[in-house]
């Protein structure tokens, strides 16, 4: 069956190395000219037109790549080879559905070993970060205390309702944040469970955050920590081992794979611990009428504790799919190539009069392709709606479901801002700029002169 080689081909050439290449924190190469570097990888949408304004229609530029990511053209096609082989996963005694299991277990394993995952640590398919971080937020043991910086996504800041939270400033820089951590875990009362959520790098201004020393601090203190790898891991290679994470949550979506499916990866014990994230078929190993009328349940362990439910075999073989993509790919090649389209982005932007980058570790921190900027005497939804409508060009303007963050970076009170998805009105909002590994460097450029056009208009 040409599916099932064409399957069985790709897992064997992910391997277990490929992924533990280059740290999180290793630098990134220096500025390049980008016609020396890579080609980007073939995505889906670079040939669709959008309407202007004016009449004309133009190529989209998908510049809201940190929001979602177009589909890897590898991801497409393994998809639409699977599709007439689809079939029920985990319950069904049928060829395609014997199929189907197979392929979603594969798919497990080329997840862990994407992300370097250690032997026994399980990996959990959901439906992406959020709801990854709100798994693991419902599989807390009591009296944890979680302890997150404000500058979190919403999906990181969130979902810790019934814990104790500990709310640590917007650091500075790097080594503020590792300070911050340890003053605050050191100040811990009790011995109790602890978790550490942090972000790998941020959705706003895409500096990446130190991980591996966040995690040291957490350990020497008996916490745990969660990495919120939804920016990084389309960028980076994210180790759990190297990193010494004790979980990590990233989603499909992000990572050329928008079919629905997520990950929480890691430790074990706390999952199997704790209540089914989803009570129903699949996560229950038996279920029994008691004589008083009542039920017995035994839950399984392991992921299918928390995957109640018919799976997404589609959406996870497609995120498998990416994982397999960008390993082959050279993560290190993946990575000069977005380099220089930042700097090519980030030379161009401070080029322009009145724009300012947003940062909070500074301007040489390192950033993966994220960049978020205001405009003097701009309103940041005006200028992404003239962005799109006379340029074609998509970027995402607000305060990215990360307000704190914002707030802090705009240096703005809280009754001024916009809500999370809302861009008009509010003068605390920004403009983002996101882009990935299929981003051609024409849709840099596009945006540079695009912006230049329109300060210049109202100059
Ligand atoms: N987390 C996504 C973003 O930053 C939705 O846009």
């Amino acid at each position: 069956m040409p599916f099932a080689t064409a399957a069985a081909a790709a897992c064997s050439t992910a391997t277990a190395t490929a992924c533990t290449a280059a740290a999180v924190t290793a630098p990134v190469p220096g500025p390049a000219a980008v016609s020396s570097l890579a080609e980007p990888l073939p995505v889906l949408g670079l040939d669709v037109t959008v309407p202007l304004a004016s009449g004309h229609r133009v190529p989209y530029a998908a510049l809201d790549q940190a929001a979602s990511a177009p589909v890897l053209r590898q991801v497409w096609d393994e998809v639409a080879e699977y599709a007439p082989y689809y079939g029920s996963v985990h319950r069904g005694a049928g060829h395609l559905s014997r199929l189907s299991t197979e392929l979603y277990e594969d798919a497990r394993e080329t997840v862990a070993r994407f992300l370097d995952c250690r032997e026994d640590d399980q990996v959990v398919f959901t439906r992406a970060t959020t709801d990854s971080l709100n798994l693991l937020a419902s599989a807390l043991p009591a009296g944890c205390r979680v302890y997150v910086f404000e500058t979190e996504h919403h999906a990181a800041l969130l979902p810790w309702r019934g814990a104790e939270v500990t709310l640590l400033d917007a650091p500075g820089g790097p080594a503020a944040a590792v300070a911050a951590l340890e003053r605050a875990l050191t100040a811990r009362e009790d011995d109790g469970p602890a978790l550490v959520c942090v972000t790998g790098a941020s959705n706003v201004t895409g500096e990446l955050w130190p991980v591996r020393e966040l995690a040291a601090v957490a350990h020497a203190h008996g916490a745990r920590i969660v990495l919120d790898a939804a920016q990084l891991a389309p960028h980076r290679p994210v180790s759990v081992r190297d990193l010494d994470v004790d979980w990590v949550a990233l989603s499909g979506h992000k990572l050329y794979a928008p079919f629905g499916a997520g990950v929480l990866a890691g430790r074990a014990d706390w999952l199997d611990a704790a209540e089914p994230y989803l009570a129903g078929g699949g996560a229950s190993r038996q279920v029994v009428r008691r004589e008083d009328g009542g039920l017995d349940v035994e839950w399984h362990t392991g992921p299918a504790r928390h995957e109640a439910g018919s799976p997404n075999v589609v959406g996870v073989h497609a995120l498998a799919s990416a994982c397999r993509a960008l390993t082959e790919a050279s993560p290190a090649l993946l990575a000069e190539r977005e380099q220089a389209l930042l700097d090519r982005l980030t030379e161009g932007l401070a080029a322009l009069p009145g724009v300012r980058v947003l940062s909070l570790f500074g301007d040489e921190a390192p950033r993966v392709g994220v960049v978020s900027f205001v405009v003097d005497g701009r309103d940041s939804a005006e200028l992404a709606e003239r962005l799109a409508s006379s340029h074609g060009i998509g970027v995402r303007a607000g305060l990215f479901c990360a307000h704190p963050l914002v707030r802090h970076l705009l240096g703005g009170r809280r009754d001024e801002a916009a809500e999370c998805g809302e861009t008009g009105g509010s003068p605390l909002n920004a403009v983002r700029a996101s882009f990935g590994v299929g981003t051609p460097v024409e849709h840099v450029d596009r945006l540079l002169s695009a912006l230049a056009d329109l300060i210049h208009e109202t100059a």
